[in-house]
């Protein structure tokens, strides 16, 4: 008991700390510097800029070491799991395969690795919303005891005695030094690189009938009526915090409200991007469901609304439930729309993402 205490305050203090280096970051790097070229985002068409803190601009110098670090076991307190051992980019930077993965001192964690792309355009980061910035974000694996158990200053130093990485922070950030708050920018600045999007989005004409089919089946408010929440166009998500009805009693996993403490907030979390399901099975917040088939039968007969204790239900989804039988209303879909609206799904996938060398 006194153990936890212990490690309780030994957190707050680390979270206290770095929250007060996050707000007010005691180097400020101006976009240029001698040695750091700004990196160019190549972004496809149609995506909008990025919404960059001023704070860390993406530098050349910067992602390199982000990406370095983002495959380095170093990370970890036992030097035996990167970052990448639970987002691996065949699986668009989830965990492939893999309901809950085991963290480096082998425990098994309770919610599904996310993917991780377009993050630069998300506003909140983890299914609950934990995370304000990508900064901030990274610190959360690495101290986590069920994850990496790092102790950050033990890992400043570790890396500092490696002359390639004082080279390396020195080209990104304008000394050798090597702190946390550098670590956290630099794989903020690389994570910020990872762009997908959809190869075949409906405009430029390449979708099969099939999946042409799938994709009015997900706009048809009859049928799919997907559309609400997984917001067509770059992203194929809104990234707000919706509760889907996965429980019939939200407190399993009361998700945004253990963030906000907020009635209102119980069961939401984070809308996933549709792009790149081919490679992020099983999907939830919970990886309950192993194929598309299962979530597409959830959104027809299994989800769930209940007066006490699953009240937040989204109202795009409490429209097709019926409170007097306490079930979802059947939708007025086909066999073959529900294939169609798969094959819509799987069209959405990224191949050159997953085989693009600059994340490997
Ligand atoms: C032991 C497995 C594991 C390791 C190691 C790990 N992650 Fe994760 N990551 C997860 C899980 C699980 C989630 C979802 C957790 C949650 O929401 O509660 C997640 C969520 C994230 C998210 C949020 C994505 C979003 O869309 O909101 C980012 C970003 C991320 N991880 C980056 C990293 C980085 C960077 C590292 C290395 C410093 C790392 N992860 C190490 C398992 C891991
Ligand atoms: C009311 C909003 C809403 C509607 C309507 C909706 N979704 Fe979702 N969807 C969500 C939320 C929120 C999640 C994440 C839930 C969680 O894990 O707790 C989700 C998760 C998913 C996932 C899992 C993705 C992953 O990475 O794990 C898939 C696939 C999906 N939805 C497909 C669909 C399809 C297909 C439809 C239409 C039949 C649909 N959704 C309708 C809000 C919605």
């Amino acid at each position: 008991m006194k153990l936890i205490k212990t490690h309780i305050l030994l957190l707050g203090a680390v979270l206290f700390t770095l929250e007060a280096c996050m707000k007010d970051p005691e180097e400020k790097i101006p976009l240029s510097t001698a040695s750091d070229e700004a990196y160019e985002f190549n972004l496809p068409p149609g995506f909008p800029p990025m919404d960059i803190p001023d704070y860390n601009p993406t530098t050349k110098a910067g992602v390199a070491l982000g990406k370095k670090l983002f495959f380095d076991p170093l990370l970890s307190g036992n030097n035996t799991q990167s970052c990448a051992g639970c987002h691996q980019q065949n699986a668009a930077f989830a965990d492939s395969g893999i309901k809950f993965s085991r963290g480096s001192t082998g425990v098994l964690l309770q919610r599904n690795s996310m993917p991780l792309f377009n993050l630069g355009y998300a506003k909140l980061f983890f299914w609950d919303g934990k995370s304000k910035t990508l900064e901030e974000q990274v610190f959360h694996p690495v101290v986590s005891q069920n994850e990496m158990n790092q102790d950050p200053q033990k890992l400043s130093l570790e890396l500092s005695a490696i002359p390639e990485y004082r080279s390396m922070f020195g080209s990104a950030f304008g000394s050798e030094e090597v702190n946390f708050d550098r670590i956290s920018r630099a794989l903020a600045q690389f994570m910020r690189t990872m762009i997908s999007h959809s190869p075949k989005s409906v405009d430029t004409g390449l979708l099969s009938a099939q999946e042409l089919r799938g994709f009015y089946v997900f706009l048809d408010e009859q049928k799919g009526d997907c559309f609400h929440c997984h917001e067509l166009g770059n992203f194929m998500t809104t990234f707000e915090f919706i509760n889907n009805g996965l429980n019939l009693n939200s407190l399993v996993d009361a998700g945004l409200y253990n963030i906000t403490g907020k009635g209102t907030d119980i069961g939401k979390f984070k809308t996933p991007s549709l792009l790149n399901l081919k490679y992020t099975a099983p999907y939830m917040h919970d990886g309950r469901f192993k194929t598309l088939r299962e979530v597409i039968d959830f959104y027809d007969t299994g989800f769930q609304w209940h007066p006490i204790t699953n009240l937040n239900l989204d109202p795009n989804l409490l429209k097709h439930f019926d409170k007097t039988t306490q079930k979802p209303i059947p939708r007025k879909w086909s066999e073959q729309d529900k294939q169609d609206l798969i094959a819509f799904l799987l069209s959405l996938s990224d191949e050159s993402f997953i085989r693009d060398p600059a994340f490997k």
